[in-house]
């Protein structure tokens, strides 16, 4: 197979991991006879640097053309000025709504060997094993009207929570489909009690229940949900919510997983281009010292693998590498361990 990979390498230690993703797919390809056509971009940080804007239309045309997008992170101290008209994070937001990549899936999986690295009790770690899907083209990031203005002689501040059905219907369709290859557990996380937003997406994730019975759908409050993750996480399957929900839910949930280094995702839409990046940020505090885990990373060129190019073998692969090396004891330092970036790539990329 032939394809087109947009690399956005991005900021902080995004380069560092997305190099080992890609010594990662060039050992794939070698071993499977496929060829990457690689094209190297800026978002972010460094291409408010270069180009005065986050994202530029060149760029955003060329990951609309490719067949898959790999990114590594965005951010940093450097761009944060809250007065500064450009961010790293818009560069970021444009990108998912310009792909159209509505739905973010990120999986949390405890491996067993790494339940003494995260925080919580062992009891409550084992058999975690949770696909999260995060809607992530609408709601409060998107919603308008959006900024700052006086009013009543008063500084104000608005962001709006907004969607409409046809954006809450496809994402929870997406995860009934994807629960069907699961444990077929659905859990519609909302805040019902509240928000007319979550009465609306509540009211279709029962209609899509109706019309997939052999699904077990439950309805969760997302303060309570918060909770679950950390009570009873092993109870949970499929998790579906609106976008902040979910960007505050991964995070939370990523402690269950002993390190946020991680855990991948994988932004997929309508259309044919997916999105790939690990859920962890830029790291500024670690960039250029050559020490950040690239699992997250490297679990993403598994999901690229699987849902923009249909290669099943080869994500399993990538996984099964990824779960022997951390049998195998090694660690970055994330997971209490001393092993570089490159050094654990070379561990995963030996057992490819
Ligand atoms: C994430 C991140 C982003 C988000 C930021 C960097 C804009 O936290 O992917 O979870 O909030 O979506
Ligand atoms: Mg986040």
């Amino acid at each position: 197979m032939k394809a087109k990979i947009v690399l956005l390498p991005g900021d902080g230690i995004g380069p560092e991991v997305v190099r080992e993703a890609v010594r990662v797919l060039d050992t794939i390809a070698g071993r499977y006879s496929h060829q990457w056509d690689y094209q190297e971009c800026l978002m972010g940080g460094c291409s408010i640097d270069r180009f005065g804007s986050s994202l530029t239309d060149e760029t955003l045309a060329d990951c609309q053309a490719a067949d898959a997008v790999l990114l590594g992170a965005v951010g940093g101290p450097k761009w944060d000025d809250p007065a500064a008209k450009d961010r790293p994070e818009r560069g970021l937001l444009a990108l998912r709504k310009g792909l159209g990549v509505f739905a973010n899936l990120r999986p949390v999986k405890v491996h067993p060997a790494l339940i003494d690295s995260s925080p919580l009790k062992p009891e409550k770690l084992r058999g975690v094993d949770i696909l999260v899907i995060r809607e992530l083209t609408g709601g409060l990031y998107f919603g308008w009207p959006k900024g700052r203005d006086r009013k009543d002689g008063r500084e104000r501040a608005v962001d709006t929570l907004e969607y409409y059905d046809y954006e809450v219907r496809r994402v929870i369709e997406l995860a009934f489909d994807l629960a069907k290859g699961r444990q077929r557990r659905l859990t519609s996380v909302d805040k019902a009690n509240v928000l007319e937003s979550s009465r609306l997406w509540r009211q279709i994730a029962v209609e899509v229940g109706a019309a997939n019975p052999e699904i077990a759908l439950e309805h969760v409050l997302v303060d309570t949900a918060a909770m679950r993750l950390i009570t009873g996480p092993a109870a949970l399957d499929v998790v579906v919510t609106e976008n902040m929900f979910g960007d505050i839910l991964t995070d939370e949930a990523s402690v269950l997983a002993g390190s946020m280094g991680m855990l991948p995702s994988a932004s997929l839409g309508q259309g044919r281009v997916g999105l790939y990046e690990p859920i962890h940020g830029s790291a500024p505090d670690i960039a250029g010292k050559g020490i950040a885990n690239p699992i997250g990373m490297i679990l993403s060129t598994a999901m690229l693998l699987r849902h923009s190019l249909a290669l099943e073998a080869e994500a399993a692969a990538i996984e099964q590498a990824v779960d022997a090396t951390i049998s195998g004891g090694a660690r970055t330092a994330d997971l209490g361990g001393s092993l570089g970036t490159t050094g654990m790539a070379d561990e995963i990329i030996g057992r490819l």
